[in-house]
């Protein structure tokens, strides 16, 4: 058979493989497959590509491979949950960067003649795409790592000059094609130039709890770049795998923009989540009830139903073993036990589903916030273990920073626990009246030793 057929026979089957693996995403029990699909059909594409008579350089091809092999094993083993966002952020920064860098390297073997059709607009969607979202993903890496402030950075006219930066660039890109009488190479890197720019001052004004929608946002981003990167060297699966990244990406954006109820618009353009002029010397300074281990095993283990609810504090003690065995501990004594996951607890989409499918509690113990609101109500007892913004009263005060976002309705159940360190605020930077409502007591210490003090505590329970 020709060559060429195998080679496009092999895309097609890593792209089916791709559609294939991302359908299995649906579902925890199928995801682990699902993301084993996807990695093979990378490794069908990658080893298609580089046993294709196309390559020049094996020399180029090993070195990239070690050095950004070894960057990324290394990264991946030492980063630690909590980091994962700033990671993905920065991965899909590079994502974007290795599209601009396709680009750039088409254009100049091709300098002032890459031409007005699909190849010379091609390049010049690259280059502003994965500009933006190289510069874009890398300050929301800063952002996110705590490395410059995380509040919405806003000055005057700044959504008139982006507009004029998007502007410019497109103007440019039509003069790097050859248009008019100005220099195409010159144009080309003004292009590049603004486009790093215009990444920059898209993410400056987007901060606190809207940071994982841009991480998404910038996500479908590397796709779109990918895609665009595909058509300019007419590689068929770069543009299915990109499209699909794309795709899946503006999805999940909007799914996140649901779970704060907000649009994505506003979130994009409204600086908000900003805790700047929040008085924070007042968090945490009015009187709570305690409760250690003891008393806590006592309010839950002679009730008829409690909800779990997790949240980013889980994920940093890593206590969700120790919690699974509260949870059966509880079902043992005949208690009705569920786990209510707020869609953006933690600091990334799925992370409480993960954390916990990790510990094999059983995926129809788990409902999501719109399938379990309703049942506070009826609860007796809830324990929130490491959660703050998602079960915080304050969304829905119309002037809170969290304003409208929906939580998850704990406050209406007749008694709540909140398992955390301290009074500290959650990832929104604001107090949480739930701490000091009189049906509520607070179980202070690290997630890890209060679940295992919990479970000592309901082992010796009559
Ligand atoms: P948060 O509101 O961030 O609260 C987490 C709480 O966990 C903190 O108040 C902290 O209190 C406690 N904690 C930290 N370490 C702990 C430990 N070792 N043991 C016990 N508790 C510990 O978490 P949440 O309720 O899950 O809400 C998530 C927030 O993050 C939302 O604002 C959301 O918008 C934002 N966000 C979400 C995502 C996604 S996509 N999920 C991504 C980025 C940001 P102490 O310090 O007192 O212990």
């Amino acid at each position: 058979m020709d060559t060429h057929i195998i080679v496009e026979l092999a895309y097609l089957v890593s792209a089916i493989m791709f559609v294939l693996g991302l359908k299995r995403m649906q579902s925890p029990a199928t995801a682990r497959t699902g993301n084993m699909l996807g990695a093979t059909a990378m490794l069908i594409a990658i080893v298609t590509t580089v046993v294709d008579n196309q390559i020049i350089s094996w020399g180029g091809i090993i070195a990239g491979f070690l050095i950004g092999g070894t960057f990324g094993a290394v990264a991946s083993y030492a980063v630690k949950m909590t980091a994962m966002p700033q990671m993905v952020g920065l991965f899909n920064g590079f994502g974007g960067g290795a599209s601009l860098l396709v680009a750039v390297v088409e254009y100049l073997r091709h300098a002032g003649s890459v031409g007005t059709g699909t190849y010379g607009i091609s390049i010049m969607v690259t280059v502003l795409i994965g500009a933006v979202t190289l510069s874009g993903s890398m300050i929301a890496f800063l952002k996110l790592n705590e490395w410059m402030t995380g509040n919405p950075i806003t000055y005057p006219l700044q959504k008139t000059l982006n507009a004029l930066l998007f502007l410019g660039a497109i103007a440019a890109a039509v003069f790097a094609m050859g248009v008019g009488q100005f220099n195409p190479d010159t144009m080309f890197w003004i292009l590049v130039a603004i486009s790093l720019v215009l990444g920059v001052t898209l993410t400056i004004p987007i901060g606190g709890a809207d940071m994982p929608v841009v991480i998404s946002l910038l996500n479908s981003y590397s796709g779109l770049a990918g895609a665009a990167a595909g058509f300019v060297i007419m590689n068929m699966v770069l543009i299915i795998a990109g499209a699909l990244v794309g795709a899946s990406g503006i999805i999940l954006t909007m799914i996140m923009c649901k779970g704060m109820n907000r649009s994505l618009t506003n979130v994009m353009f409204g600086a908000f989540g900003g805790t700047a002029n929040i008085d924070k010397s007042q968090i945490g300074k009015r009187p709570v009830k305690r409760a250690d281990a003891e008393a806590v095993a006592a309010e839950l283990g002679y009730v008829h139903s409690v909800i779990i609810v997790p949240g980013y504090g889980l994920a940093v003690a890593q206590a969700q073993h120790e919690l699974r065995k509260v949870g059966d501990l509880l079902e043992q004594r005949g208690v009705d036990v569920r786990y209510a996951v707020h869609p953006v607890a933690g600091r990334m989409p799925g992370h409480m589903n993960v954390l916990l499918a990790e510990a094999d509690v059983p995926y129809d113990k788990l409902f999501d916030l719109d399938e379990i609101n309703d049942d506070f109500a009826d609860t007796d007892a809830v324990l929130i273990v490491g959660a703050n913004d998602v079960c915080n009263p304050a969304a829905r005060d119309p002037n809170s920073v969290i304003a409208g976002m929906p939580i998850l309705d704990v406050d209406k159940a007749r008694r709540t626990i909140v398992m955390k360190r301290s009074l500290s605020p959650g990832f929104a930077g604001i107090d949480n009246d739930l701490f000091y409502n009189d049906n509520n007591l607070m179980f202070f210490g690290d997630a890890k030793q209060s679940m295992s003090d919990l479970v000592k505590a309901l082992r010796e329970l009559a």
